[in-house]
């Protein structure tokens, strides 16, 4: 298979994993035969500081000629200063709303390799597993923003149609289908008009759709269920801003935040990134993890249909958690960086490995921070 794959690697910590993210893609290309071409693009504070622009319509161009886009991070404490008009997260806003990517899909799963980061103690036997559906082009983030009366007041207007609504719930519905037949709809329903326009859409389907058993959950609290009883949850579908919460909250359960990956789906068109930020002050040092990264390519594989090297590289994560090797923030046995994890994940990729002899690894990678 032949595909182009548009690579915005940002800031931070972004153009680091990414690497390693290719790194692997590379090593299944090799593996399986195939062929990935990446075309490079700008985005976020390396944009602005190059262009004045997080997203230079070159960028857009690159992204639009691809047929996948994985994207690094984006953000950089220089432009945190809130009056600035210009914001590296615009250049992220922007090209998720100019491709229409509306449906963020956050797989939220616990490895028992790294049980121990997981604040709270997860049941013995049981495994996390499920999925966020977060509405990604529309509600608070992107209705009118305001700034009135001389700077002192301000205001942001939460826009929700029908059909925005209806095409997330349907995305959830078929995942559900595939999964446990589950499906929650998070919202504030109690108080937000958009919110119960959001429960008269799934209320529709909840008559036609026996086979399905929904519920209903009020935010506030949805993220106390999310410590109190996270087994709970099936296929959540949910708001712009509250699936962004949620998920956050989310990632603590499956361990760290270096874990999570996502992808962002359009009618003909998807977005794959870590669910974590540019965390700029690991930048440069060889020290981030990788894992989220390389699993949003693995979201890629699946979206171009290539189910068996998506797998290969989920096992060959677990294959190198399982002997206890990882990056710092996964407080391992053996801590090794960046780079390294992705070497060892690319040759137990390339020679099919099944087991791993750590002592020959930690010779060869040498680098144990
Ligand atoms: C995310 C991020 C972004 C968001 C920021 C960086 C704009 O937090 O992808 O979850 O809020 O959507
Ligand atoms: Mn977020």
């Amino acid at each position: 298979m032949e595909k182009t794959i548009a690579v915005l690697a940002g800031d931070g910590i972004g153009p680091e994993v990414t690497q390693e993210c290719c790194k692997i893609l590379n090593a299944v290309a090799e593996k399986y035969g195939h062929q990935f071409t990446y075309t490079k693009g700008r985005i976020g504070a390396e944009a602005i500081d190059l262009t004045g622009s997080p997203l230079p319509a070159e960028t857009i161009e690159v992204c639009e000629a691809a047929n996948a886009i994985l994207l690094g991070a984006v953000g950089d404490p220089k432009y945190d200063d809130p009056s600035l008009k210009i914001r590296p997260e615009q250049g992220l806003l922007a090209i998720r709303k100019i491709l229409a990517l509306y449906a963020n899909i956050r797989p939220v799963k616990s490895n028992k390799a790294i049980a121990h980061l997981c604040p709270i103690k997860l049941k013995e036997g049981e495994t996390l597993d499920y999925v966020i559906v977060r509405e990604l082009t529309s509600g608070i983030y992107f209705g009118n923003k305001e700034q009135l009366e001389d700077g002192n007041a301000a205001s942001d207007t939460c826009y929700y149609n029908i059909d925005e609504i209806d095409r997330i719930t349907k995305i959830g519905l078929n995942l559900a289908e595939k999964r446990n037949k589950k499906l929650c709809l998070i919202d504030k329903a109690n108080v937000l008009e958009t919110s119960r326009l959001w429960r008269k859409v799934v209320n529709q389907y909840e008559k036609e759709r026996t086979d399905i058993n929904f519920s209903y959950l009020y935010i506030d609290n949805a993220t106390m269920q999310v410590i109190l009883n996270p087994y709970q949850f099936d296929v959540i579908i949910t708001s712009n801003m509250f699936g962004d919460i949620i998920s956050d909250e989310s990632s603590v359960l499956a361990g760290s935040l270096g874990m999570l990956p996502s992808g962002s789906y359009g009618e003909d068109k998807a977005l794959f990134e870590p669910v974590h930020g540019s965390y700029p002050q690991a930048a440069g040092k060889n020290i981030a993890n990788p894992i989220a990264s390389i699993l949003s390519g693995a979201m890629m594989l699946r979206y171009f249909g290539l189910e068996k090297e998506a797998d290969h590289i989920e096992s060959a994560i677990d294959l190198v958690l399982e002997h206890g090797l990882g990056t710092e923030d996964l407080q391992m046995e053996h801590k090794i960086g960046t780079s390294q994890f992705g070497d060892i994940l690319s040759s137990i990729i390339l020679d099919d490995l099944t087991s791993l002899n750590v002592e020959k690894i930690l010779q060869q990678v040498g680098t144990i921070i």
